[in-house]
């Protein structure tokens, strides 16, 4: 555990992704491969593997170092990865934006983790990240995901057609956001 781990559930917690998470992810990923497949774009063979995910979080570790991400993992009592959120693009200046992706393993559907975890991505844009605003886009019959979002707070802006390339199509997705505070973009 870590001083940024949340308990979300008595047997499910928050808290920071790391690079030991790659076994973990490439198992979670697998379990789920066909419960996402309609919301996720096709991805290669090798990022279900152990090596895949490790090179994904290298990547997005270097991202959160530099800045511009923050990932954050669902852990189980076994402390196996069982859902991730994270946040991409951040952008600060007068932006102060982040992006927002997020999935739940299939198991543990309907228990309000994602609803619970979003509202922790957005106390920690704002408390830690000093964000100004997150944003989401769903497919436009993902209406989970729009639950979600609705239930944390977020209002739908729009809709934007052929957004993401996902399960083999440029896909029309509804817009979301959530605003976090309104003060100055300082720093
Ligand atoms: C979307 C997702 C993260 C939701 O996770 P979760 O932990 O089950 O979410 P919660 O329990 O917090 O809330 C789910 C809500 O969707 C509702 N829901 C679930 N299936 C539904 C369906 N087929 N039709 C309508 N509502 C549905 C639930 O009833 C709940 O809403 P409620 O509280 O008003 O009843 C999860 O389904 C998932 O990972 N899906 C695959 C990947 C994905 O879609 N990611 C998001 C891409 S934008």
């Amino acid at each position: 555990m870590t001083d940024r781990t949340r308990l979300l559930a008595p047997d499910v917690t928050f808290r920071p992704a790391e690079l030991a998470d790659a076994p973990s992810f490439a198992a979670a990923l697998t379990r789920n491969r066909d419960y996402m497949r309609r919301w996720e774009p096709v991805r290669p063979a090798f990022f279900y593997s152990v090596e895949g995910q490790s090179t994904r979080l290298t990547a997005l570790l270097a991202d959160r170092d530099a800045g511009r991400s923050m990932p954050w993992v669902l852990a189980d009592a076994e402390e196996r990865v069982i859902g991730a959120f994270t946040l991409s693009a951040i952008e600060r200046g007068p932006f102060r934006n982040g992006r927002l992706g997020y999935w739940v393993d299939a198991d543990h559907a309907g228990r309000g983790l994602a609803t619970a975890a979003v509202g922790a991505v957005c106390d920690e844009a704002r408390d830690l990240l000093g964000l100004h605003r997150v944003e989401a886009a769903t497919v436009t019959d993902n209406v989970p995901s729009q639950r979600v979002l609705a239930k944390a707070g977020f209002e739908q802006i729009g809709t934007a057609p052929g957004y993401l390339h996902i399960y083999g199509l440029w896909r029309d997705h509804h817009l979301f956001q959530r605003l976090l505070h309104d003060e100055l973009p300082i720093g």
